[in-house]
This record gives structure tokens, C-alpha cells and sequence, in this order.
């Protein structure tokens, strides 16, 4: 093969390599020690001496040619390479991206915040007591004596004698008042778990939240209480909500009255959900008795109270139509997520 043969040739396979693998090869069989290139140089044993160095010259050439345009196309070739490998790994800046499911605040706590910013606008302070409580504070304190009879309005899960899983909120209250005695007024709300040995159905619940309120000075009345209660059903359930009345029983409370709002969702005119009576009944109520303020430590006569407490799950049934109090407990993240928007 003549020099200009193996010029064409060598050329022509270098430019038409598409891959670096296929430009090894030809590297290999034209320009490696072993190539036909290098081939070329044992041809000039044959050759005539004055004939050599321009023989010489030519292969020298052609070696220096081949090696530059070699060069050319493994820089083009792996410059290719790495666009494609760019282009692969591509990431579009552009996508939407991967949505992380967040928690939100249960429904339950949000009404108690709720509860509690409008307790505090009142000036109330938050009090919170002790889930597992002495029977002295939640029963005796309260004036309910061992044995008494209205121990049995409240199913106990007792854990001792005198130990038990608090049956209200008043058991705060019976703490609160003998911390501050005799010290004057007292403004507090205590919020909390509460455990009854109830069968849990739509509307019972052995573990629910209760909000008591509790506000004692000089010459409280229930005036005090009625004016205050209002300013919560208004703020809870709207603008146009009354309150009103009906005598009760509570051995704390004396008188002790049930409380209604006239219905949200009818505006007293009677529904299903008030039962075609135009009153929810909402919570339990009274003026704190005389013995138990006595049992705190305020002796002075003068000295008057009142107490509410009220059902957290119950507000957040009515306020968002829930008919299950169940839901509050299972969990269930398609109930929770409803909520998002109120959060
Ligand atoms: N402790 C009562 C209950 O659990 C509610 C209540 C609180 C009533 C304060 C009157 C005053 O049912």
C-alpha cells in the first residue's frame, strides 16, 4: 500500500468513528507502535539511500496528520459523551415538586385554644392539674365526702383508695383555690383530660377534655356568670346565640344550673341537631359552694365564686358538625386533614 493509500484509508476510518471504542480500534490498527504506520518505516530498508529521508519525511507527515485529526475526533467524541451523559442525568428545575404530607393541630386542640384565647381576653389565667389525682381533690375537696352518694355520677377508675384518673376539671379547681388562698380575685381556667368508666359509644367517651372556669372575689354573683357565659356562646358559635338557665345539682356548685345556647344551626327555630327544641344544652355551672371555699381555706363570708365546666369535645362536635365523638380518638387522617383550613 502506498503512503497515500494508507493516508485515505487511516482518514476515512478515523472520521466515520461514531464511539470511543470504535476510535480505540482504529487507533490501534494505524497509529499504536505495532500500527501500519509505524508498518510503513520497515518498507525503507528497501528503499535506495538517497531515497530515505524524504521517505522518512512522508511517514513522519502522514504520523503527525493522523495524530492531530485523531485528537480532534476523541475531543469531539468525548465531548459528545459528555453531553449525552448531561442530558441523562438532566433535572428539570421546572417539576412540581414531591409533596410531603404535614400534620396539622387536631381538631380538639384547636378548640381548646380557642376556648382558652377567649378565656384569657377575659383576663383568665391557664391552670393545669394532674391527670392521675387524689381522691381528696376530686371528690372531697369538691364536697363530694366518701361515700356520698353523687360519687356515683361519675364512674371512677380508681387506682388506689385514694388515687384515681381525675373525673373532672374540678379537681383543678379544689388545687387551684387552696394555692392561692387567701389570696384575692382568682381568674383561672383549667383545662384537661378527664376519665370516666363509660362505654364508649357516639356520644361517650371514657377519656375526654373538659374546660372549667373558675372566678372568686368579693361579691361575685350569678349576674357575673350569666354576662359571661353569654360572651362565650357568642364567641363560639356567633354573634346572635343567647344562653339561658335551668336549675341543676352539683355538690360544688350552690345553686348549680344547666346551661343551653339557643341552636346554631336552626337559630332557635328547632332542628334535628337540637332536637326541635331551639337549646343545645352546652355545660354545668354554678356558684362555688360555701364549704368549698371553706375546705380551700377562705373563711370570710363575703367571699363568692363561680365555676363552669364544659365538654371540649362537645363545643367541637357542635361548632363543626361532627356526630361521632369516636372520631376525635381514632385518628383516622382523612377526619384530621378536614380541619387544615380552620388551623
Ligand atoms: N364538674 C362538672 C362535670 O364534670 C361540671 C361543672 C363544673 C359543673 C363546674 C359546675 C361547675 O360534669
Amino acid at each position: 500500500m502506498t503512503v497515500v493509500e494508507l493516508k485515505n484509508k487511516a482518514k476515512e476510518a478515523i472520521i466515520n468513528c461514531i464511539s470511543l471504542e470504535e476510535l480505540k480500534e482504529v487507533y490501534n490498527q494505524y497509529l499504536s507502535k505495532k500500527g501500519e504506520v509505524s508498518g510503513l518505516m520497515s518498507q525503507m530498508r528497501n528503499l535506495p539511500n538517497e531515497e530515505k529521508p524524504a521517505f522518512g519525511q512522508m511517514v513522519n507527515d502522514l504520523k503527525n496528520e493522523l495524530e492531530t485529526l485523531y485528537k480532534n475526533t476523541l475531543d469531539h467524541l468525548n465531548e459528545e459523551a459528555l453531553n449525552q451523559k448531561l442530558e441523562a442525568e438532566k433535572i428539570d428545575l421546572t417539576l412540581p415538586a414531591t409533596n410531603f404530607s404535614v400534620g396539622q393541630r387536631h381538631p380538639l386542640v384547636m378548640v381548646q385554644r380557642e376556648l382558652e384565647d377567649i378565656y384569657r381576653e377575659m383576663g383568665d389565667s391557664i391552670v393545669e392539674g394532674l391527670e392521675i389525682e387524689l381522691d381528696l381533690y376530686n371528690f372531697e375537696r369538691a364536697n363530694i365526702p366518701k361515700n356520698h352518694p353523687a360519687r356515683d355520677m361519675q364512674d371512677t377508675f380508681f387506682i388506689t383508695e385514694e388515687t384515681l384518673l381525675r373525673t373532672h376539671t374540678t379537681a383543678i379547681q379544689t388545687r387551684a383555690l387552696e394555692m392561692f388562698a387567701p389570696n384575692l380575685p382568682i381568674k383561672v381556667v383549667c383545662p384537661g383530660k378527664v376519665y370516666r368508666k363509660d362505654d364508649d359509644d357516639a356520644t361517650h367517651s371514657n377519656q375526654f377534655v373538659q374546660m372549667e372556669a373558675l372566678v372568686v372575689g368579693h361579691g361575685i354573683t350569678l349576674a357575673d356568670l350569666k354576662g359571661t357565659l353569654e360572651l362565650l356562646a357568642k364567641r363560639m358559635f356567633g354573634n346572635t346565640r343567647t344562653i339561658r338557665f335551668r336549675p341543676s345539682y352539683f355538690q360544688f356548685t350552690e345553686p348549680s344550673v344547666e346551661v343551653d345556647v339557643s341552636c346554631h344551626i336552626c337559630d332557635g327555630k328547632g332542628c334535628s341537631i337540637c332536637k326541635n327544641t331551639g337549646w343545645i344544652e352546652i355545660l354545668g355551672a354554678g356558684m362555688v359552694h360555701p364549704e368549698v371555699l371553706k375546705m380551700a381555706g377562705y373563711k370570710d363570708p363575703t367571699v363568692t365564686g363561680f365555676a363552669f365546666g364544659l365538654g371540649v369535645e362537645r363545643v367541637a362536635m357542635l361548632k363543626y358538625g361532627i356526630d361521632d365523638i369516636r372520631h376525635f380518638y381514632t385518628n383516622d387522617s382523612r377526619f384530621l386533614k378536614q380541619f387544615k383550613k380552620f388551623d
